[in-house]
């Protein structure tokens, strides 16, 4: 049951589903359309050239994911921390805040990891755990704007598609989903965009003491990815007694950070080059030519983008779309 069901359009995943998330780990990467000279395009029938058209489109909006020296540089701090994180289930590990601005590629990066990582733990210890039930070695939730913690927990049971998750209290809904991670061997919890929990004063510390929870019954590795955590007090040391509370949260968990590029420093112009140079060899157009993006556009998409790859994608995606 490796394979994702057939005819599975990669276009078409939403990742809150376990089944999807397998899809997204074994879909094999896309093929780079050849690239046509303006001759080749121009002898295509009308359908055929369509046909190709709407695949160099896919391809230019699905770009990726590029190893960056940021997406590197985190990926060896995961591996180093969830390998590191094997205390028995009695003992409570380590949690992992990825925290940066927007559009930094914080989502992509991760789930880049989750995918190796999904890969790796099938291939050392098969589908299926000793009891019987399938091995989910990751289990990631994407949170909706205003969640609470019942939502947060119903999240969980609706990647593993739980009958519970329509009616219980939010307790329930927490017991349901820590059966689920423990049946499923999860390692790895993922919490996307973990700023859109609901933080005001009470319900902070509500949040913090939960994720407390989480920490110490399920016997995972807990990643947490949002913006602006550090602002919430999720890592605030605590000086009333109420953000004492806090630094429960706060004194588990290491906080990686993703830059942006920067040009001030001669690596950081290195690193910038070599991106674009990346994203050139990835580029399906007719009069494409090395140093497109390196040499004649490097200062303009700087100044576009300010080094933050989300805006660079959607700024090749749409020039690439134009020419
Ligand atoms: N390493 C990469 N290679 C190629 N494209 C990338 C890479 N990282 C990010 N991107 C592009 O940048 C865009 C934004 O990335 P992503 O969604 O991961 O950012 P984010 O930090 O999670 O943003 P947000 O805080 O808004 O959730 C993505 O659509 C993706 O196409
Ligand atoms: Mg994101």
């Amino acid at each position: 049951m490796n394979a994702p069901a057939p005819g599975m359009d990669p276009g078409n995943l939403a990742l809150s589903r376990k089944e999807d998330f397998r899809a997204f780990v074994h879909t094999p990467r896309r093929l780079q359309p050849r690239v046509l000279s303006r001759a080749e395009l121009k002898a295509l029938p009308a359908a055929e050239r369509s046909a190709y058209n709407r695949e160099r489109r896919r391809w230019h909006a699905n770009l990726g994911p590029i190893r960056t020296p940021q997406l590197a540089a985190l990926h060896e701090d995961l591996w180093d921390i969830v390998d590191s994180n094997v205390q028995d289930g009695d003992k409570a590990k380590g949690a992992v805040a990825v925290d940066a601005f927007p559009g930094l590629g914080k989502t992509t990066a991760v789930l880049a990891f989750a995918r190796e990582f999904h890969r790796r733990e099938i291939a050392e210890q098969g589908e299926f755990t000793d009891r019987g039930h399938e091995r989910w070695p990751v289990c990631r939730v994407g949170l909706t704007g205003n969640t609470g913690m019942k939502d947060l927990n119903r999240a969980m049971l609706e990647f593993f598609g739980h009958p519970g998750r329509a009616t219980s209290t939010a307790a329930q809904l927490g017991l349901q989903a820590l059966d689920c991670v423990l049946s499923c061997e999860v390692r790895l919890l993922i919490l996307d965009d973990l700023h859109f929990l609901k933080w005001r004063r009470t319900s902070g510390i509500e949040v913090s003491n939960h994720l407390k929870w989480i920490a110490n019954e399920f016997p995972v590795t807990l990643l947490k990815v949002g913006v602006g955590l550090a602002d919430k007090g999720l890592f605030s040391e605590g000086e009333t007694p109420a953000e004492t509370v806090l630094a429960q949260t706060a004194r588990r968990t290491t906080r990686l950070d993703m830059p942006p590029f920067t040009i001030d420093t001669e690596a950081g112009r290195r690193h910038w080059r070599q991106l674009l140079l990346a994203l050139e060899q990835r580029i399906v157009l007719a009069d494409s030519f090395p140093g497109m993006l390196a040499d004649d556009l490097s200062d303009y998409l700087f100044a576009r983008s300010t080094g933050h790859i989300g805006s660079l994608m959607t700024l090749v995606n749409r020039g690439c779309q134009r020419a």
